[in-house]
C-alpha cells in the first residue's frame, strides 16, 4: 500500500506507545571513537498517548510527568523545553500536515537529562505512537525518523541509545566502517541497579563536544583510555554471559576511573560512587554523558540500605531492573 493511503484510512481515536530508558554499563564517550560499549534497557521509560484535538495551535506536546510538565506548540505561549519546538517542526516535515491536529501527551518515570535515555525513549515512543495512530506498520523509515529526532537532542549520536531502546534487549555496540554493529548479550543473571541522580548534566551534545576539544590537546592519552575502555567492555561482556556479577562490578569501577580521567565525572558523581562501594554495591559508575546525570550501582542484596544511603545524602534515587 502507498504510504499516503495509510494516512487517508480511518484511524484510531487514540494510540498509546511506550519505550524504555537505558543504562550504559561501559563505553560511553569511548564508543564515539570506535570502542565497544554495552547498553541495557531498564524498567523505567516514557509513555505517550496520541489523539486528535481541535486547536488552532497545530501539533501540541503536553508533558504531564517527569520528562517535563507544560505544553509546547509552535505558537508563542508555550511552556516547557524549547527544543521540543524543533521536534514539532521536524514531525511536520517528516509526516506532513496530517499531524497538525495531533496532541501528544507525554508521561513516564525517567528523570530527564540524566543519561538514562530519556530523549531516546521519548523519540522512539513518539514515532511509534504516530505509526500506531495511523495504523502504519513498522517499516525501514521508522529508525530514520527516530535518528533524526535523536540528532535534535544529541547532535551526532553514536546510535547506541536508540538502538538499545528500539531493540529492548541488552547489547554490545560498536561503530564500524561508517555505520555501527550491535549484537545481543544474553544475561546469565538478572541485573538490579541503584540509580542516583547526581545533578543536571550539561547535555550530551556539549559533553561530547567538550571532550573532543580535550582530545585534540591530548590525542595519544585519550586514545589509550579509549583502548582501555574497549578491553573493559570485552571482559565485561564475558562476565555478564557467565553471570559473574562480582567481576562486572569491578569492571564498572575500572570504567569509572577511566571516565574520571576523561574529565566527565564530577565531585557529586564520585561521592555517590564511593557511598555505593562502601555500603556493599558490587561496583558503581556514572552512566551516559556525565558532567552530572545518573550514577548506577550494581546491587547484590542490601538494597534498601543502599537506597537509603543515597537518599540520606540528598540525591533523587530509585532501584531499577534491566528488562532485556
Ligand atoms: O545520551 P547519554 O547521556 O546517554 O549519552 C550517550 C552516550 C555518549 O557516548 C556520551 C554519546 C553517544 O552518542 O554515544
Amino acid at each position: 500500500m502507498n504510504l499516503a493511503d495509510y494516512y487517508n484510512k480511518p484511524r484510531a481515536d487514540i494510540a498509546f506507545s511506550y519505550a524504555p530508558g537505558k543504562v550504559i554499563l561501559v563505553g560511553e564517550h569511548a564508543v564515539v571513537y570506535g570502542s565497544q560499549a554495552i547498553a541495557m534497557p531498564i524498567d523505567s521509560g516514557i509513555r505517550i498517548a496520541v489523539l486528535s484535538h481541535a486547536s488552532s495551535k497545530g501539533p501540541v506536546i503536553r508533558g504531564v510527568g517527569s520528562f517535563f510538565m507544560g505544553e509546547i506548540s509552535l505558537s508563542s505561549d508555550s511552556s516547557g523545553p524549547t527544543i521540543l519546538k524543533e521536534v514539532l517542526n521536524y514531525l511536520i516535515v517528516a509526516f506532513g500536515s496530517k499531524i497538525k491536529n495531533l496532541l501528544f501527551i507525554v508521561d513516564g518515570n525517567l528523570p530527564p537529562g540524566s543519561g538514562l535515555g530519556s530523549s531516546g525513549s521519548f523519540s522512539v515512543a513518539l514515532v511509534k505512537g504516530i505509526y500506531r495512530y495511523f495504523s502504519r506498520p513498522l517499516d525501514k523509515m521508522f529508525e530514520e525518523y527516530v535518528l533524526e529526532l535523536e540528532k535534535i537532542f544529541h547532535g551526532s549520536p553514536s546510535g547506541i541509545d536508540h538502538t538499545v531502546i528500539m531493540g529492548e534487549k541488552s547489547i554490545g555496540f560498536k561503530k564500524e566502517g561508517g555505520g555501527c554493529v550491535s549484537w545481543p548479550i544474553a544475561l546469565k543473571k538478572p541485573i538490579k541497579l541503584l540509580v542516583g541522580v547526581a545533578g543536571p548534566h550539561l547535555g550530551t551534545k556539549n559533553a561530547v563536544a567538550n571532550l573532543l576539544e580535550r582530545k585534540k590537546r591530548h590525542g595519544i592519552a585519550y586514545q589509550n583510555i579509549f583502548n582501555g575502555l574497549d578491553s573493559v567492555a570485552k571482559e565485561m561482556e564475558e562476565s555478564l554471559s557467565k553471570g559473574y556479577l562480582a567481576g562486572v562490578g569491578e569492571l564498572m569501577n575500572i570504567a569509572q576511573g577511566y571516565l574520571n580521567a576523561l574529565s566527565v565525572s564530577t565531585p557529586q558523581i564520585e561521592k555517590l560512587c564511593s557511598i555505593a562501594r562502601d555500603r556493599g554495591a558490587l561496583g558503581a559508575k556514572l552512566t551516559g554523558a556525565g558532567g552530572g546525570g545518573a550514577v548506577i550501582a550494581l546491587l547484590d542484596g542490601n538494597e534498601s540500605e543502599l537506597l537509603n544511603s543515597f537518599k540520606a545524602a540528598g540525591y533523587q534515587s530509585f532501584i531499577t531492573e534491566v528488562v532485556g
